[in-house]
């Protein structure tokens, strides 16, 4: 089938999020090796962003189909919902088990992110139910925060333009500011730093809507589609403190985060954090097959594991503990761990930082470079002073950046930067200066 029937097929079959005025025609990725995408017209493609911030191994890998083979050979798939379950499920919990955190033992799996909010969502809420604290039943979320597109994990996210044409944002879902140390949206005492007033601002939304009706607060570490936001340091100290002294259970998203991006194994091994669940999914598959999951505290184990049977936690996926895709999950951490890609995130994330401040200097509209690990972004400005984003052009010089043949993804007024772990130091060269070229183009 030729370029152009793909095309078509696609703009008529396939693709309501494409907004025809922004995108034309998909690139339709036939091959990938590495960091590099093909397209059947025949482009090369830099793909810094990862596909959507998960293939962290990278295109390409041989390995990994031949384990999903092997596997679908013995047993591909078989319900995990009740009775029964498969050795490469067990296999992948009992790996994962203590991964994390040494109390956290406990691993429910999902077939992506959004379902992992769900599940989050809902075992907190068993839990206070079991606890004899049935009205805790409220979600906290941060402003600008990204947890998904079920109708749960849409109202956990912080982003009206998610909500707007979908009714608005469900009963029990609350928004906070997010602590954006360069564009901070909520109110700011002084003497006072972000992450002290985004902490405040949790305690006063925890008091206002009453503690006895919270049941949790879920955060990402580093904050991947609202705009690449890094906390200072201190903050998630601060949000542990409040959690527990109101009783509100701490939930990690570690969708993005986890499995090498930041240079460590998560994004909590970053900041310090002890939450009472971590949810994850993306790089623990690499994208080579839908996975996703929950692992949760021993005590809150303790508590699904210890309810009577007419209070079981009923909840189960289809495609939970999918056979193949935890097979493909086992070998892919191994891969990580192998190849070193923790080490190559930490180091190829310090030099992709350093060429985009490079970028900051060079370029009156470009600021804000930030990043850790393989995880990074700069903001496009219409003025460095008053740091009003300008959303237009980071679009333009996306989209200027692609034409050259590279891959980063405009969010808002910020570009981000997430390329496979494997990236090389020349590629990260790449990424950099056909940046500047892009940046060049789309502001003169
Ligand atoms: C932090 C975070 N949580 C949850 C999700 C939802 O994951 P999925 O798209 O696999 O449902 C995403 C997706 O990008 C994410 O970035």
């Amino acid at each position: 089938m030729n370029h152009a029937t793909l095309i078509e097929q696609d703009r008529r079959q396939l693709h309501p999020l494409h907004h025809p005025s922004r995108i034309k025609n998909a690139a339709m990725v036939e091959k990938g090796d590495g960091v590099w995408l093909y397209t059947t017209d025949g482009k090369k493609i830099l793909d810094a962003m990862a596909s959507l911030w998960n293939v962290n191994i990278g295109y390409g890998n041989r390995e990994l189909p031949q384990v999903a083979y092997e596997q679908m050979l013995d047993i591909a798939y078989n319900s995990g919902f009740a009775g029964m379950s498969n050795p490469a499920s067990a296999r992948l919990a009992d790996k994962l088990a203590g991964f994390f955190r040494p109390n956290m033992n406990f691993t429910y799996f999902t077939a992506g992110g959004s379902e992992a909010s769900d599940s989050s969502f809902k075992t907190a809420i068993f839990y206070w139910h079991q606890l004899g604290k049935s009205s805790k039943t409220k979600i906290i979320s941060r402003l600008n925060g990204y947890h998904g597109m079920t109708l749960a994990a849409t109202s956990a996210t912080g982003m009206s333009k998610f909500h707007t044409m979908f009714g608005g944002v469900l009963d029990g879902f609350v928004h906070v500011p997010d602590p954006n140390p360069y564009r901070y949206s909520g109110e700011r005492r002084e003497g006072e730093t972000v992450a002290q007033a985004a902490a405040r601002a949790l305690e006063e939304t925890i008091l206002r809507e009453g503690a006895d009706t919270v049941a949790a607060f879920i955060a990402e570490p580093v904050q991947g589609a609202g705009g690449l936001v890094l906390p200072d340091a201190g903050y998630f100290d601060l949000v542990a403190d409040i959690c527990k002294k109101h009783e509100v259970l701490l939930i990690v998203d570690e969708v993005i985060c986890g499995f090498g991006r930041t240079g460590e194994w998560f994004g909590s091994d970053v900041y310090g954090i002890q939450p009472d669940i971590m949810q994850f999914a993306k790089g623990v598959t690499s994208g080579y097959m839908p996975l996703g999951g929950i692992q949760v505290t021993d005590a809150i184990r303790d508590v699904i594991l210890d309810a009577p049977e007419e209070q079981s936690w009923m909840h189960g996926y289809t495609y939970s503990g999918h056979a193949a895709a935890c097979a493909v999950g086992i070998a892919n951490i191994d891969i990580i761990e192998r190849d070193g890609l923790l080490e190559n995130s930490r180091r190829m994330g310090a030099r992709l930082l350093t060429g985009l401040q490079s970028l900051v200097a060079e370029f009156p509209n470009i600021d804000n470079a930030r990043g850790v690990g393989l995880m990074a972004g700069i903001d496009v400005v219409a003025n460095k002073n008053s740091r009003e984003g300008d959303a237009e052009t980071a679009a333009k010089i996306s989209d200027a950046a692609l034409n050259m043949g590279l891959r980063a993804r405009p969010l808002g007024a910020a570009i981000a930067f997430a390329p496979p772990l494997c990236i090389s130091a020349e590629e990260v060269d790449t990424v950099i200066n056909t940046m500047g070229d892009a940046i060049t183009q789309a502001s003169a």
